[in-house]
Order: structure tokens, then C-alpha cells, then sequence
């Protein structure tokens, strides 16, 4: 069975078939998905997803493009909702400066109190960080408690290293199956099989040979297989794997 451990199904491009979708999961060999919350709206559609479906499971946060008019109420509803019982995370949170840097400061602000936030609650954290790899590692290095995932990992072979060694998580997505994905290859080839883990982070970066189309968690098999690949293991070793890890970072028994 495949772990999904990053996937938006609360997005509004699932709003047409996400029933017809989320149901037949299983039967496309998808045990588990974990959908992240980027504001307070869809932390609360995730958590209702969480409710409906067994093998989904939620996190809830505020994502850095995310911050609206006031985050910091925001905050306030994201402490509550994270005492659901399917809520097995703080995320997605982090930085990202590739769009917008005009509110960098309060990016990392917040960024900041949801890592204080998962270590009073003893959460894991779920880590967005695009184009802004020297904050987001001094940030979580004030959480020395701080664990979890860097989700859809961009960063150099050198950064990953330092993560792996503060015992993080690494998760590779759709563009470790592009053409140009050298980077991601070799952040791959020096990650440990115990600190792997799959995500789509549907609906977006499919993988090809579906790229360009709605992401879903079925498509997974694509960047398992280049992982193995990478590895030189059987996609079954790494399904098995991966779902190990999530389920152990995540703790769904
Ligand atoms: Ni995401």
C-alpha cells in the first residue's frame, strides 16, 4: 500500500469528483493520505475529509502564501483545530520568497510560532521552503524539538545533509521523474531509506508521464518507481518502506 503524505484534497480543483476520487483510493492501492491545511479554511475542510474517510488523515497550519489579513487570529484557530484526533500535524508552514517577499518578515514570524506550536503538542511539522533555504534552516534550528518533514525538498545535497542530521524527514514529489531534476536526484541518492517519504502534494507538480494534468495520489507509483530506480531496489521495497515512515513520523498505528 502507498502512503500519500502530501496531498490538497481539500483544493477546490477536486470539487467536481472528490468523492468519486478519495473513494476509490484503496483500490488503487493508496492505504493512507495526510492533507495539509494552508489556512484556517482548509485546515477545516481537511479535518472534515479526516472524518469522513478512514485512511485520510489531516494537518493543520498556515502556509507562507497563505497569511491574510491577520494571521495572527488565524494562529489562534489553527492551536484549536489541531486538538482533532486525525490531526497529525502542523503544516504545511515554512517560507517561500519566490513569489512575494514583501512580507518576509512576518513569513518567518509565524513560521515560527507554528514550530513552537508543534513542540508544545508534540506534533511533527510539515515544512514549505522555496527559494528561501538559509532562514527556514536557522528558524528551525531555534526549535532544537522541532521534527518532521521538508516537504517537496528543492534544496542543495549539502542542506539536506544538515536536516538529515537534525533527524528530519525528506519528501520527494513529481519532479524527481523531470528531465532536469539533477538536484533532486542527488538529495535523493544520499537521503537514508528511513527518512524517505512519497507525496504528490496534489493537485499540483504531477509527475510524467502525467505532468500538465491534475495531480492525485494514484500517480505516486510514477515517482516510487524512479526511486527505485535511484536506489536500485524493487518499487514494492520502496512502497513498503515509505509507508513505514509515514506512518511512524505521523504515528497512525
Ligand atoms: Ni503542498
Amino acid at each position: 500500500m502507498i502512503f500519500d503524505t502530501h496531498a490538497h484534497y481539500d483544493d477546490k480543483a477536486f470539487d467536481e469528483d472528490r468523492e468519486e476520487l478519495l473513494s476509490s483510493m484503496p483500490l488503487k492501492g493508496v492505504g493512507l493520505i495526510l492533507d495539509p491545511g494552508c489556512d484556517v479554511i482548509s485546515s477545516k475542510t481537511a479535518l472534515a475529509l479526516s472524518e469522513k474517510y478512514p485512511y485520510v488523515y489531516a494537518a493543520v497550519g498556515i502556509h507562507p502564501e497563505e497569511l491574510g489579513e491577520d494571521p495572527h487570529s488565524a494562529l489562534e484557530e489553527i492551536q484549536k483545530l489541531a486538538a482533532h484526533k486525525k490531526c497529525r500535524a502542523i503544516g504545511e508552514i515554512g517560507l517561500d520568497y519566490y513569489w512575494d517577499v514583501s512580507r518576509k518578515e512576518e513569513q518567518k514570524e509565524i513560521f515560527a510560532a507554528q514550530l513552537a506550536l508543534a513542540c508544545e503538542l508534540d506534533l511533527p511539522v510539515i515544512v514549505h521552503n522555496r527559494e528561501a533555504h538559509g532562514d527556514c534552516l536557522e528558524i528551525v534550528s531555534r526549535f532544537p524539538a522541532a521534527r518532521g518533514v521538508f516537504h517537496c525538498f528543492s534544496g542543495s545535497a549539502e542542506t539536506a545533509e544538515e536536516l538529515l542530521r537534525r533527524g528530519w524527514y525528506l519528501g520527494f514529489d513529481g519532479p524527481v521523474t523531470y528531465k532536469n531534476a539533477r538536484k533532486a536526484l542527488e538529495v535523493l541518492a544520499i537521503t537514508p531509506l528511513e527518512r524517505l517519504l512519497v507525496e504528490t502534494d496534489s493537485p499540483y507538480m504531477s509527475p510524467v508521464p502525467m505532468r500538465g494534468k491534475r495531480n492525485d495520489s494514484s500517480n505516486l507509483v510514477y515517482i516510487i518507481n524512479k526511486i527505485a530506480e535511484v536506489k536500485g531496489l524493487a518499487p514494492e521495497e520502496i512502497e513498503r518502506i515509505t509507508f513505514e515512515n509515514g506512518k511512524r513520523l505521523f504515528r497512525i498505528s
